[in-house]
């Protein structure tokens, strides 16, 4: 364990007292429904006409309508950042960990409304809500002791000279988050970016620009200078490309689908006039997870696991697991084992608000393409749990278990991204590890198995960024699980550690003869 680094506790919501807080957040919540947001460039609110329409998962209905920035309003956020950045990042690294302990202050004080508003525009329950937020307070608590770690410069040998290397900002990153965390992930990038001097450009996901709107009120709170952090929502058809090939643009930070992904990697490649940098990407860029349970495995347990690997948020994580690859001698009795799991699941299937275990998946396009992938999934293969859908009130989906795949299939290749899980039966455990590593990602990888010499052939084997023994594929904690992937999953830039921090910060050795 690290010395003075602690995980940020999780809400209890069987205390009362919790539970009531939670309550008054959402209407709270119902009490600002329907507002009009604006952008916040350089601490300038700006409404446009064009707008966003945010809406709830669980019900459809509209939460709020947040402005659209297109790329002349892009622009002026580029540059007003540029212009915050000569300040900024000649100030001083106490001076910004003060601003980011003060934000971690916000933050406990605002926790259940920013939880509310994540949970009501993602769709997700209580408990993956709260977690998120202690996901970011974690990221922070260890970016600001990292930060001080790094401000003491690299540490070099002795020699008559008097020489010293010392990390400085970079300039102006634009993020580009994702829905799934629309907080902590969100938080993070912004946060690591401004931490270590730079100003950062914000676009979050149009599926969740109020509770992003929120967190960003609550960093100008928090103190950050105006022009530091900008806030630009908007379609990624109109400003998506402009911002990441802005010649003002240093570096990018993306979180969402390998296609965006690689495109934002080639567009931030190609050098527009007047820029005179290379600049850098962190991308994180989903996966095709897989869970091994070997014929020695605890099946039980090894259900359990797999059960909310696949399907909590409804299987809408990077780290869910969309492929059990299972030995063959324990198959049949896994999907048994995995059908009671799902089953107890869709009976506990509803609104986040309600706090369900399982709930909508987010828009109506993700419920299209995930329903669509159903049906190649009865061609493919035999639904053995789940397989139906509905989208008249929300965007519900079952937890749906496809047996009998072959590692070919379609839906054993393709990341779907909702609550589907294909059962591949393998015939040794070399075959199962063969399986496991067969698709273009690498980002989470788990094996349930009792076999010690299973084990350190998979360490040795396994391709993923994070890889699990006996547990869920889901759930990394900062600082006990640095989190990124290999191959097309992503750059493999783990959060939450000192080395992200350097994604953002140039190595300068300077050397003076004595
Ligand atoms: N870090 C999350 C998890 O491990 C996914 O982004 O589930």
């Amino acid at each position: 364990m690290l010395k003075g680094f602690q995980n940020s506790p999780e809400l209890n919501f069987s205390i009362p007292e919790h539970k009531e807080a939670m309550l008054m957040a959402f209407k709270e919540v119902d009490q600002e429904k329907g507002q009009d947001y604006p952008l916040i460039i350089g601490g300038e609110r700006i409404m446009t006409d064009k707008k966003i329409v945010s809406n709830a998962p669980s019900t459809k209905e509209v939460l709020g309508r947040v402005s659209s920035c297109d790329q002349l309003l892009a622009d002026k956020a580029i540059r007003t950042a540029h212009d915050a950045f000569q300040t900024w990042s000649k100030t001083p690294v106490e001076e910004r960990i003060c601003c980011v302990r003060r934000l971690v202050d916000l933050m406990k004080k605002y926790r259940y409304l920013l939880d509310a508003w994540s949970i009501e525009e993602s769709g997700k329950n209580w408990g993956e809500a709260d977690g998120e937020l202690c996901e970011a307070l974690d990221f922070f608590n260890s970016y600001i002791m990292h930060m001080r770690e790094l401000d003491q410069g690299l540490e070099l040998v002795y020699t008559e000279e008097s020489c010293k290397c010392i990390y400085i900002p970079i300039g102006v990153g634009v993020a580009v988050p994702p829905w799934n965390f629309p907080l902590s992930l969100l938080a993070g990038m912004v946060v690591s970016a401004v931490i270590t001097g730079n100003t950062i450009v914000c676009k979050p996901s149009s599926d969740t620009p109020i509770v992003a709107y929120k967190f960003i009120e609550l960093c100008e709170k928090a103190g950050f200078p105006a022009g530091v952090i900008n806030f630009i929502p908007g379609s990624g058809s109109v400003i998506g490309d402009y911002i990441v090939q802005h010649p003002l643009t240093r570096f990018v930070n993306f979180t969402g689908s390998k296609e965006v992904g690689l495109r934002i990697n080639q567009k931030a490649a190609q050098v527009s006039e007047g820029q005179i940098w290379i600049k850098r990407v962190v991308a994180e860029m989903g996966g095709k997870n897989a869970i091994i349970v070997d014929s020695s495995a605890d099946l039980k347990r090894a259900a359990a696991g797999i059960a909310n690997s696949a399907f909590s948020f409804q299987g809408q994580k990077c780290s869910a697991c969309s492929r059990a690859v299972v030995l063959s001698d324990v198959y049949d009795v896994f999907v048994e084992e995995i059908i009671a799991c799902a089953k107890v699941l869709k009976e506990h299937q509803g609104s986040g608000r309600d706090d369900f275990p399982m709930g909508p998946v987010i828009n109506q396009s993700a419920f299209n393409r995930i329903s669509g992938y159903i049906e190649t999934a009865r061609k493919e293969g035999m639904i053995a749990f789940g397989g139906n859908y509905d989208d008249s009130k929300g965007f519900y989906i079952e937890p749906t278990v496809v047996r009998d795949i072959t590692k070919d299939a379609v839906i054993a290749k393709e990341e779907i991204f909702g609550p589907v899980l294909a059962v591949i039966r393998a015939n040794s455990f070399d075959e199962a590890l063969e399986i496991a590593n067969s698709t273009e990602y690498g980002l989470t990888g788990s094996v349930y198995t009792e076999d010690r010499t299973h084990i350190q052939k998979a360490k040795a084997e396994f391709h993923v960024g994070n890889l699990y023994f006996n547990r869920k594929s889901t759930g990394a904690v900062v600082l006990q699980h640095p989190f990124g992937g290999f191959n097309m999953s992503g750059t493999d830039a783990k959060t939450g550690t000192k080395d992200y921090l350097t994604n953002f910060l140039n190595l300068k050795s300077v050397c003076e003869d004595l």
